[in-house]
């Protein structure tokens, strides 16, 4: 056994369920001040109801107190912004800085079918070896280029390179008939929430991830761009890791968002 990476890979997916709540918050690395993470202190309430945050370095040094309990996967790919090519990646932030933060896990994109496609791949198989001397987890993460459709085929192909090149988890977005991506996928498999939906319909998304075999979410614009993202969270905790249904996980999003809402009006009655 591996102590160290089964040790990390513990602080990431939960032992009691085997599941995970990643809080992804790494947007910034390309698009600049996303909307919900202008100000990082809004996310700071959300992090006890994460299993672990998918951060850049930045955010762990500038924004995060380094008492939290929190896990974090830390992404270690970046280059281009959201102006340039985006497969344009490489490796940017070191393992030993990784260690120094003391990450539970480092996290890299991957662009199958996009320009780069080669390069990304062959960055992944040495973040892996160099991963590998130190028992650090590896996150592979399936960049979906704009050219590409979101289905089994192209999403099976890509996690499953992911996998072969020897990431120890992967994350991609949610497709019809996603148990076929979990089948032909040999590590766990979180998914990305992608774009800002309805609440209701994220959350379904969730629940039929999970239901598919999916191991978990790391998610991040359907909870820090919800109305109420500490109801969101709480919500998605509730399917991932106590099999609650889309629907009761919207009751509780719900009720968030109502006690959100009279804590701001007792707030102002006090001014
Ligand atoms: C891309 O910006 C990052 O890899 C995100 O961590 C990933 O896309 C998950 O975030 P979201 O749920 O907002 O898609």
């Amino acid at each position: 056994m591996d102590f160290g990476l089964e040790n990390r890979l513990s602080r990431i997916f939960n032992p009691r369920s085997g599941r995970t709540v990643m809080l992804a918050v790494d947007h910034g690395y390309f698009q600049g001040p996303t909307t919900g993470l202008r100000d990082m202190k809004n996310i700071i309430p959300l992090i006890p109801q994460a299993d672990c945050l998918f951060v850049t370095r930045g955010t762990m040094r500038n924004s995060i107190d380094p008492r939290t309990n929190t896990a974090f996967c830390l992404r270690v790919s970046g280059g281009p912004s959201i102006l340039g090519e985006l497969s344009n990646e490489d490796i940017i932030t070191s393992m030993e800085e990784a260690i120094r933060l003391n990450a539970s896990g480092v996290g890299m994109s991957i662009f199958v079918g996009a320009k780069n496609e080669d390069r990304t791949i062959s960055n992944l198989g040495r973040l892996v070896n160099e991963a590998q001397r130190y028992g650090m987890p590896v996150l592979a993460i399936t960049a979906v280029g704009r050219e590409m459709g979101r289905d089994t085929r192209y999403i099976g192909l890509a996690c499953r390179i992911a996998a072969e090149i020897g990431a120890q988890f992967v994350k991609t977005y949610y497709c019809d008939d996603f148990h076929k991506v979990v089948e032909g996928c040999p590590v766990p498999i979180v998914i990305a929430g992608g774009k800002k939906l309805p609440e209701m319909e994220a959350l379904q998304m969730t629940e039929n991830a999970i239901r598919a075999g999916a191991r978990g979410v790391d998610m991040g614009r359907n909870i820090f761009q919800s109305d109420s993202p500490a109801g969101m969270i709480k919500a998605v905790r509730a399917i991932v890791h106590k099999g609650a249904t889309a629907a009761e996980a919207f009751d509780m999003y719900q009720k968030g968002r109502k006690q959100a809402a009279e804590a701001a009006d007792a707030r102002m009655e006090k001014v």
